[in-house]
């Protein structure tokens, strides 16, 4: 390690005061105050590839590319390990896991002391948002991780810059303090990835900290992302008037060159990073249709000196679903991950280069899978065993995506015209429709289900609410959350309108009835042209929905019984959803606002 990295990077009284008490707890052996430098990236890559962590992938094929692999104990997020410390158990509400601060803190004091021994206390400045826009927040992550502080780089602004900006305008900062909880005795050895069997993520939502403890993986170690951008985000949201959620951002440009910008909640791994890299089936593309992407997990929204809702960006980069990416599903992510990435729990080709499943249409003979065993096509079938684990990722730049807007970086955001939520499911909802108003459209996001996937350690299939797609990440009551939603319609001049899509709608034969991918261009043109008012639909008991002569079929054989079966309202399924609507209320019963119990009364008359 070079000697200056331990030199400090800000004046800041606070960051420096802070710096040397978590030192004093952690007792790491050494301090790095991180600049952001390519330099220091190449450094810390080589660091990773020497201790084991990282494979350098073929260079000529992935250049800048590497490979690691974590813990077989360590693949997603701990939902059941996150906690929302909040003062009382009632701000928090039901939906979070909740422990009394004070408890809290003496077990956190007890977890980290010494927690860094033997190992680098990297102190890690990052921008959420622009450098220096209105919209911006900073964190500082102190982080025992260099796996984390290069992953950091691509997905937040990082360095110096950061330094800058704290020590110019004297900014308090979001405190965040990281272990992978394995404190190395003098002479041991480490292994490949650190981490702890016992994990702890926790946020402390009046201060604004975050301490997180035993996990090196993804949104529970690279805190800008979950942790900051929407937990604590959502509370400084809720306090200040603007909004943090869990969506992606694209604009679509029409044949006239205007564009319109759409933001959508689904829950993860349920296809944001998809729609957000939509390329259009060629008909659409002959006449001029175009989707850009600004964002595909996080959107920061905030109403604009006009009354418009405006949106940024928070991430710089993509920490996108491996499995399922290929040139067919998605070519715009294959060109963002094709150099300067971070593959994390994919399979390894014997020319040094990366698989996982569905990234090609034929089986690799060979391959090292992702715990580092030899896996092949016979061994596939005859065990099951994935080459990739279901929830590998690419940490890929932002700006690598060759759909990337213009105004992806624009420090006031880009405007909405409309918000779209969506879950997986294989029955019930249609592939669209529009909510009536604001307020039917925050019950249609707030009674959202989905069915389970591998982002997170459960029950892979079993549908859940997960209102907004906010439910692991919202980090007050739920129920406060709805009434912020509601709250914000006096703020707005314009309000966006709200539509739900379900791509995984299934027939009969468990089979999707809907391609998806590309066409779903022909949902979000529909979307598009009824935001501005150039589209028809019908009204039915859920809200609007679009006739099959109000979607643009060219190029596609789509037959009208298809659509309608796509479309079909089941009222006896609907009652069952309406029951479950209900559950999620009960729990949330003590802060539901008045309007969704409204809402729900409505939609029960209309059906
Ligand atoms: P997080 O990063 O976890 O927040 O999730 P995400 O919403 O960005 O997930 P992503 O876009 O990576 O979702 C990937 C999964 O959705 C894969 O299993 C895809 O095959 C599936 N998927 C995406 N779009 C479609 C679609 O239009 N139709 C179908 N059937 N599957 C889709
Ligand atoms: C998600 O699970 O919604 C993600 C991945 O976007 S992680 O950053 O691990 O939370
Ligand atoms: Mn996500």
């Amino acid at each position: 390690m070079k000697t200056t990295s331990s030199v400090p990077l800000s004046r800041n009284e606070h960051l420096l005061r802070w710096v040397d008490k978590m030192a004093a707890l952690c007792r790491p052996a050494a301090i790095h105050w991180v600049d952001g430098s390519q330099a220091e990236y190449e450094a810390l890559c080589g660091q990773l590839v020497t201790a084991g962590t990282f494979t350098r992938l073929n260079q000529e094929r992935w250049p800048g590319c590497y490979l690691a692999r974590s813990d077989p104990g360590d693949v997603a997020r701990v939902e059941d390990r996150t906690f929302i410390c909040s003062h009382s158990r009632e701000a928090a509400g039901p939906t979070n896991n909740w422990v009394n601060p004070y408890e809290m803190r003496r077990k956190l004091r007890e977890l980290f002391s010494g927690c860094m021994a033997g190992r680098t206390m990297y102190v890690l400045p990052f921008s959420m948002g622009p450098v220096g826009s209105p919209m911006a927040q900073i964190g500082v992550e102190l982080t025992d991780s260099p796996y984390v502080v290069v992953n950091m780089r691509i997905m937040a602004r990082i360095g110096l810059p950061v330094f800058q900006e704290i020590d110019k305008k004297d900014r308090r900062v979001v405190p965040c303090l990281h272990s992978v909880g394995a404190p190395l005795a003098p002479g041991q050895a480490d292994v490949a990835w650190p981490c702890n069997r016992e994990k702890y993520i926790v946020h402390f939502p009046e201060t604004r900290e975050i301490w997180s403890y035993g996990s090196g993986y993804g949104g529970n170690a690279l805190l800008g992302k979950k942790c900051f951008a929407l937990r604590i985000a959502s509370n400084m949201a809720r306090d200040e008037g603007w909004m943090a959620e869990h969506m992606l951002i694209l604009g679509v440009e029409d044949p006239r060159g205007e564009k319109t910008y759409v933001a959508a909640a689904f829950p993860s791994a349920c296809g944001k990073t998809n729609f957000a890299m939509l390329i259009p089936p060629p008909p659409f593309q002959e006449k001029g249709w175009k989707v850009w992407t600004v964002g595909d997990d996080i959107a920061w929204i905030r109403p604009d000196a006009q009354g418009r809702l405006r949106a940024i960006n928070p991430e710089a980069g993509f920490f996108g679903v491996a499995p399922g990416t290929s040139v067919r599903t998605n070519p715009n992510a294959m060109a963002a991950l094709a150099r300067n990435t971070i593959f994390t729990n994919v399979a390894l080709t014997p020319e040094g280069g990366v698989w996982w499943e569905e990234m090609t249409p034929e089986l690799p003979a060979r391959l090292t899978d992702w715990q580092g065993k030899e896996w092949t096509p016979e061994i596939a079938r005859a065990t099951g065993a994935k080459a990739a684990h279901p929830n590998a990722r690419f940490t890929a730049p932002a700006s690598q995506c060759p759909t990337i807007d213009p105004a992806w970086e624009d420090p006031e955001g880009v405007p909405l015209s409309a918000i779209v939520f969506g879950g997986r499911r294989a029955t019930t909802m249609p592939l669209v429709y529009q909510a009536f108003n604001w307020s039917s459209g925050v019950y249609m996001g707030a009674t959202m289900g989905s069915e389970m996937t591998a982002a997170a350690a459960g029950t892979v299939g079993k549908v859940r609410r997960d209102p907004m797609a906010m439910l692991p990440f919202c980090g007050y009551h739920m129920g406060d959350y709805f009434r912020h939603w509601i709250g914000m319609q006096k703020r707005l001049t314009e309000t966006p309108r709200i539509f739900h899509v379900n791509w995984f709608r299934k027939g009969p034969d468990g089979k999707f009835l809907w391609p998806g991918f590309g066409d779903n261009m022909r949902v979000l043109k529909w979307i598009v042209d009824r935001a501005r008012g150039r589209a028809l639909a019908r009204e039915t008991p859920i809200g609007w929905m679009p006739h099959y002569e109000d979607l643009d079929w060219t190029g596609m054989d789509f037959p009208r019984e298809q659509f309608e079966a796509l479309q079909h309202f089941d009222r006896a399924l609907w009652r069952q959803e309406v029951i479950g609507h209900e559950e999620l209320f009960l729990d949330l019963h003590s802060h539901l606002p008045k309007e969704m119990i409204y809402e729900r009364e409505l939609l029960i008359c209309r059906m």
